[in-house]
């Protein structure tokens, strides 16, 4: 970006393909956000694009992705099925642009480092959606964590769940796991080096409705996550499970988005008999205060301070690519009846 004729930075512009579910949410908030505006977006479909015109009087809309690649912006968000990112996100890189690009990133391993590889050689920003890592109650967890708050962590379980939008491509832990893989993989600050999934289809052949996913990282630590669209909850959670105490960090609740038990089970060195050993503690439950911020405008302000700033941003190409090679092996996994599959990791992806 160049600085203006006063020497402030002019508000990054933004083109949005993909104006769906999702993709509204992003066109809302680069909208209104005060560093960036959005001249042109687009969808194949004319009822999005309807509600696009309807809602924004001046943004120019089209049904062709090609005119917003070519369109006079800095950056484009890519809000479409996956299937379909790696093109949107290649071609967006390959006319000079910035790109955020919902999660996953892709849904082919070898593409995923293709685009990774390709931004870092034009000098692109690529930031993947990987909106839990913005969320101020992870933010709040992952201090609370660092400062021994919970003590030893020995495990997490996370829980996304709904009666929901069946994908046609993806399976639910695709569509779903990418959010508790890269929540969790940011509160350790560590990724899994093995995992195992397994699954089951019942809607369509072949696209499993259900998924329960482990993943094993180093010392005995472990994480579970169940993905569904097929459940009669709708559930967005995380609970961890430390030596001194437990949390539970629950999103659809937002007067209790966190709860930390100080309870757990103290190990007596001086003890006489084996009962005295294991001590249960139950003590005070705990409701802090978090930032009530939404994570989606975080996520936005982040990509345009990195589109500005030129810095690589948290959730950048090789994060997404990280989880895509915890998704891939999972997805192994799965298609072998649940075999732990390991995860490797190169080496320039372990340092940054
Ligand atoms: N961060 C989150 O919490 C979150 C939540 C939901 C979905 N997502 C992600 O957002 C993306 C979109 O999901 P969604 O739920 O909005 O899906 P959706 O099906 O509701 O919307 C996708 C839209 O893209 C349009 N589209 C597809 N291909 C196009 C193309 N080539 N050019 C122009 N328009 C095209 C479709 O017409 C559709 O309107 C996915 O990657 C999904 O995983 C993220």
């Amino acid at each position: 970006m160049k600085f203006g004729p006063n020497g402030h930075l002019p508000p990054v512009r933004i083109g949005v393909i993909g104006l769906g579910a999702w993709g509204k949410n992003l066109l809302r908030e680069f909208s209104r956000g005060v560093h960036s505006t959005v001249p042109i977006a687009c969808d194949a479909l004319e009822e999005a694009r309807a509600k696009a015109r309807a809602q924004y009087p001046g943004l120019q809309v089209t049904s062709d992705a090609a005119q917003v690649l070519d369109a006079d912006v800095d950056a484009i968000v890519v809000a479409t099925p996956p299937a379909s990112h790696f093109d949107l996100a290649s071609a967006a890189i390959e006319r000079g642009k910035d790109v955020f690009v919902e999660k996953p990133l892709v849904l082919d391993l070898g593409q995923g480092a293709l685009l990774v590889d390709q931004a870092q050689r034009s000098k692109r920003i690529l930031m993947v959606g990987h909106i839990m890592e913005y969320h101020p109650a992870v933010e709040w967890l992952k201090n609370y964590i660092g400062n021994g708050g919970l003590g030893k962590v020995y495990y997490l379980y996370a829980t996304r769940v709904n009666l929901g939008k069946v994908r046609d491509i993806e399976n639910a832990m695709w569509s779903f796991a990418p959010h508790d893989i890269s929540m969790i993989s940011y509160l350790l600050g560590e990724f899994p080096h093995r995992v195992a999934a397994v699954g089951q289809s019942y809607l369509r052949p072949g696209i499993e409705d259900v998924v329960f996913l482990t993943m094993w990282y180093n010392e005995k630590l472990m994480a579970h996550v169940h993905t569904s669209w097929l459940d009669p909850h709708k559930a967005r959670s995380l609970t961890i499970v430390g030596q001194k105490q437990m949390a539970v960090f629950s999103d659809t609740d937002p007067a209790q988005r966190i709860t930390i038990f100080d309870k757990g089970v103290d190990v007596t060195t001086d003890y006489n008999t084996y009962a005295e050993y294991l001590t249960l503690r139950t003590g005070e439950v705990h409701i802090p205060k978090v930032d009530n911020a939404e994570p989606l405008a975080i996520e936005c302000q982040h990509f345009i301070d990195r589109v500005r700033d030129r810095q690589s941003p948290r959730s950048d190409g090789v994060d997404g690519l990280r989880v895509l090679r915890v998704l891939a092996a999972a997805q192994q996994s799965l298609q072998s009846g649940g075999t732990p599959v390991d995860v490797s990791f190169p080496d320039e992806e372990k340092t940054s």
